[in-house]
């Protein structure tokens, strides 16, 4: 059984923070990440970068002032600050009033771009620690590659919900009814897991229960689901001729705020002729899994343990174990021991 008041958010890892195509050259973005304000800017040059959203001088975001490309400007006194957090000036001193600016340096974030993602870094405040793995990526497809469409949704709930929501393989048949989606029948499904870094991967196997849609890339499709800390899942389906892969990222933003994106990278050559019913797609599946969750949260306001079970939980169990032990491997200051073990899942779904 699972405490859902134990709620604690991953640090001193990377977290998804936006699609690269939302941060312009020349612009400033403000968004909540772990209840911190960050504030994200992209120079002209195109570089990437995130700060905290707050004044050191009178605690006004940052976001509310000026951006010239190069340094943020606050709305209030004009201090200015460059891409890397650092005061640059200060307009009220005189020219004989020396001052050591580097005392009201802003926090920085490290930020990378990977496959048309921007990924933040949250590092713990008071035990930062660097990096433990690189940003996850999408397989089959290089770094410089954007996905085909990208598309957020904000959840209700705090972030365990929407990860384990996005994870949890019974609740397809009740949840996600559409007539372009499989019908309510319930089938079996055994399949193997292995432990992959910091989360598991469903082993890739030939897929037999086809939704309508599959036969379009050529071919009955090979599978392989890869979950990664903190919320990360990709999906490949893959044929002898084409590639279709699905990055899911779940990001909280607050404790009861979290943000959904679904992505898709593919290589179909008449994909181009999808792309405008994808939004409308994409926007009823994902909302069939954020209304189920609004309606779990009239309930979680008088229920307080949550029960899994074997098999089809099995996979929530494993993300409350993988992120109890990535928080205790850094207090311990020791390796990463998966608690996942290669096993064999059947379920009903
Ligand atoms: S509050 Fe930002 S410059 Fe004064
Ligand atoms: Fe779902």
């Amino acid at each position: 059984m699972v405490a859902v008041n134990d709620i604690y958010l991953l640090r001193n890892i990377w977290y998804h923070a936006m699609p690269s195509h939302a941060l312009k050259p020349g612009k400033m973005v403000a968004k909540t990440l772990l209840n911190e304000p960050v504030l994200f800017g992209r120079t002209s040059q195109g570089k990437a970068f995130a700060m905290r959203d707050i004044c050191p001088h009178r605690a006004v975001p940052l976001s509310y002032g000026r951006f010239d490309g190069t340094e943020v400007e606050c709305c209030y006194h004009g201090w200015r600050f460059n891409e890397n957090g650092q005061c640059t000036e200060i307009p009220s001193l005189m020219a004989d009033q020396q001052m050591d600016l580097s005392r009201f340096d802003v926090q920085d974030y490290a930020v990378k771009e990977v496959q048309g993602n921007l990924w933040i870094y949250m590092a713990d405040r008071d035990q930062p620690q660097p990096p433990r793995f690189d940003v996850p990526r999408v397989p089959g497809f290089g770094d410089d590659v954007a996905p085909v469409i990208s598309y957020t949704m904000r959840f209700p709930c705090y972030t365990d919900h929407a990860v384990v929501g996005l994870m949890d393989p019974a609740h397809s048949p009740f949840v996600h009814r559409s007539w372009w989606w499989r019908g309510a029948t319930l089938n079996d499904e055994i399949k193997w897991f292995d432990p992959s870094t910091y989360g598991f991967t469903m082993r890739k196997h030939r897929m037999a229960n086809m939704g309508y849609g599959y036969w379009l890339i050529g071919g009955v499709p090979d599978n392989e689901i890869i979950f990664y800390l903190p919320g990360v899942r990709t999906e490949e389906t893959t044929t002898a001729k084409h590639r279709v892969v699905n990055l899911t990222t779940v990001t909280p933003l607050t404790d009861d705020q979290t943000d959904v994106t679904f992505e898709l990278y593919w290589d179909l050559p008449w994909g181009n002729l999808l792309k405008p019913i994808l939004p409308t797609l994409i926007r009823s599946f994902l909302g069939q899994d954020r209304d189920v969750v609004i309606k779990q949260q009239e309930g979680l306001k008088h229920e307080s343990v949550l029960r899994l079970i074997k098999d089809s939980d099995t996979l929530a169990r494993w993300y409350y174990q993988l992120k109890k032990e990535y928080q205790r491997c850094q207090v311990d200051a020791r390796e990463f021991v998966t608690p996942v073990k290669t096993q064999l899942l059947k379920w009903r779904a």
